[in-house]
């Protein structure tokens, strides 16, 4: 199986070995994910912190063996994304309903709920040797028509999800993307002690 040593985070501290080595590929291995695992990676993706326990996450998902499924989710990603995420093992919609159900008020933060599930799943794919791929670059009104999706419920972004491929399987400038090592801000440009 590919390794990506390179993509494993260089950090200023000592965290998670999980965080250090998540990251998001573009080329894929032909190899499936079991539906069992996938259900694994959305159990985690349900044990994120959510506000008043709400959960607001909902997913769409079909493996590429769903042939008219995974096609139909394909058809909604912008081209440059669907030339890779082709590939992907699953693939998926991650939505949000964006009301309590309690008391039908606005949740203001269904969408920073449904983000911060995600990030559990794909945590938890990592711990699995399974990578994925956030996308935000998708057709919404096509990606609500298809799907039938009704508000309060949003499209948030879609996941490809697989095990790694060979970056040579991808064209320039992707293949050198998937080459270079990650880079992030310092942890000092974006926090301020406040007295
Ligand atoms: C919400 C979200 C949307 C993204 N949309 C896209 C996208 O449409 N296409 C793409 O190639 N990458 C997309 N990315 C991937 C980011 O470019 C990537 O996470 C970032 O460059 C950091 O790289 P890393 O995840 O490997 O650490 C998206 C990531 C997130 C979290």
């Amino acid at each position: 199986m590919p390794t990506a040593d390179h993509k494993t985070a260089e950090t200023q501290h000592d965290i998670s070995e999980l965080i250090r080595r998540r990251w998001s590929p573009r080329a894929f291995s032909g190899q499936p994910i079991t539906e069992e695992e996938l259900q694994a990676l959305f159990e985690a993706a349900s044990w994120a912190a959510s506000s008043f326990n709400e959960q607001p996450w909902q997913y769409l998902y079909a493996h590429r063996s769903d042939e008219a499924g995974f096609l139909r989710l394909l058809s909604c990603l912008k081209p440059g994304n669907q030339a890779w995420a082709k590939n992907a093992a699953v693939l998926v919609l991650s939505s949000a309903s964006t009301v309590f159900s309690k008391n039908g008020k606005a949740n203001r933060h269904a969408l920073h709920d449904t983000g911060a599930a995600n990030a559990h799943l794909l945590l938890e794919a990592t711990r699995r040797n399974i990578y994925g791929h956030a996308m935000a670059g998708f057709d919404y009104d096509k990606t609500v028509q298809e799907f039938g999706l009704n508000e309060p419920v949003v499209p948030v972004c879609f996941l490809a999800l697989g095990y790694l491929g060979n970056p040579e399987q991808l064209e320039e400038p992707l293949r050198s993307s998937e080459q270079k090592p990650r880079q992030r801000q310092p942890v000092d440009s974006f926090t301020q002690k406040i007295q």
